[in-house]
């Protein structure tokens, strides 16, 4: 088995490679580059250019160490290759904390609480009532599943929304198109945990957004592109949302000077609401690699016709 990687954003590409070549022992693993023979089987990728599906159409498969594919969904893949992604792979719990974060910040105004501390003043809040938080997850997949049953311990109501009808315990579940009004409109704290796809780009909008209950409050962990962010910026200015926490932006790095470095209500970081662990990636890819090389269908197969 001959295998390709090429994961250009990693900070470590010698970890990389040395763990893949451990933890695969019969195969041989080699760096992508230019100009490499048509020869490889499967490659292991993160953001990678065109140029490597158009030197090597005869990969059989290729391993996204990340859970997104929108950004590999949008090169020119040779029909048969199998897509396969990264599926939890140890982003779930980080996903928990981060939106758990945000909801208690959100919740318990630790805002105002640091403000008043940077001003001297001691003085306790009135207490709020859980019941008036309902938290809504778009997408309950593999990470948004997470995030509800996290959430739920933390005794909010919780909601969620999903392409195809789920059961989930303890979460009051809506599906497709037709649910989403009434699943937004029951929703104060909303948590986005969708693939960016042609049917869930820019879904969240001032439409979407507005049906929210007022005082609303938006966690954007998936991909920037989902959210129309001068809609978002109409709505906390007019007092609708009260605020967002947002680790993805339409454009990353944000800019600067950008509105959203600034904007009262926001809490922001750089995409790293839940990253890829190399350890339980190479794991998953070497799972993904034997299923396949058996003839297998992988944990973690997107379907291309659903684009996720
Ligand atoms: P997943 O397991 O594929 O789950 C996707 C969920 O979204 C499923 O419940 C799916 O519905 C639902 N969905 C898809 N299209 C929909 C539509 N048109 N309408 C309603 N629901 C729809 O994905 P995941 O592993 O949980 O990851 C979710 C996303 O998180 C990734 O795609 C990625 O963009 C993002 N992410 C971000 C970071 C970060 O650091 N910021 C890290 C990892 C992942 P069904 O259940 O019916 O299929
Ligand atoms: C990160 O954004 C991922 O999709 O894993």
């Amino acid at each position: 088995m001959r295998v390709l990687l090429c994961n250009r954003d990693s900070d470590a590409p010698d970890a990389w490679l040395g763990d893949l070549r451990h933890a695969l022992p019969a195969a041989q693993v080699d760096v992508w580059q230019p100009g490499l023979p048509p020869d490889y089987d499967h490659a292991v990728v993160w953001s990678p250019p065109q140029q490597l599906f158009d030197e090597q159409p005869q990969l059989r498969a290729v391993v996204n160490l990340g859970a997104g594919v929108d950004r590999l969904m949008a090169l020119r893949l040779p029909p048969a290759l199998a897509i396969v992604r990264l599926e939890d792979a140890g982003m779930a719990v980080q996903m928990a904390e981060y939106a758990c974060h945000a909801l208690i910040r959100f919740f318990r105004e630790f805002e105002a609480y640091e403000s008043q501390q940077r001003a001297g003043r001691w003085a306790p809040r009135p207490p709020r009532v859980r019941a008036d938080f309902p938290v809504g997850v778009m997408g309950l997949g593999a990470l948004g599943a997470r995030v509800a049953q996290a959430v739920r311990q933390f005794d909010f109501p919780v909601l969620g929304w999903s392409r195809t009808p789920r059961a989930l315990e303890g979460v009051r579940c809506f599906a497709g198109e037709a649910e989403l009004g009434a699943f937004l409109q029951a929703t104060r704290v909303l948590v986005c945990l969708l693939p960016l796809t042609d049917q869930t780009r820019g879904i969240l909008n001032r439409r979407t957004l507005s049906q929210l209950r007022p005082g609303g409050y938006l966690i954007n962990v998936a991909r920037g592109a989902l959210l129309v962010e001068d809609d978002l910026r109409r709505l906390l200015d007019a007092g609708h949302l009260a605020g967002a926490a947002l680790d993805v932006a339409a454009q990353e790095p944000l800019p600067a000077g950008h509105w959203l470095w600034t904007q009262p209500g926001v809490i922001l970081t750089p995409h790293v609401s839940a990253q890829t662990l190399r350890g339980d990636a190479v794991a998953q890819v070497v799972r993904a690699l034997q299923a396949i090389e058996s003839g297998v269908e992988p944990p973690g197969l997107v379907r291309r016709e659903r684009g996720y």
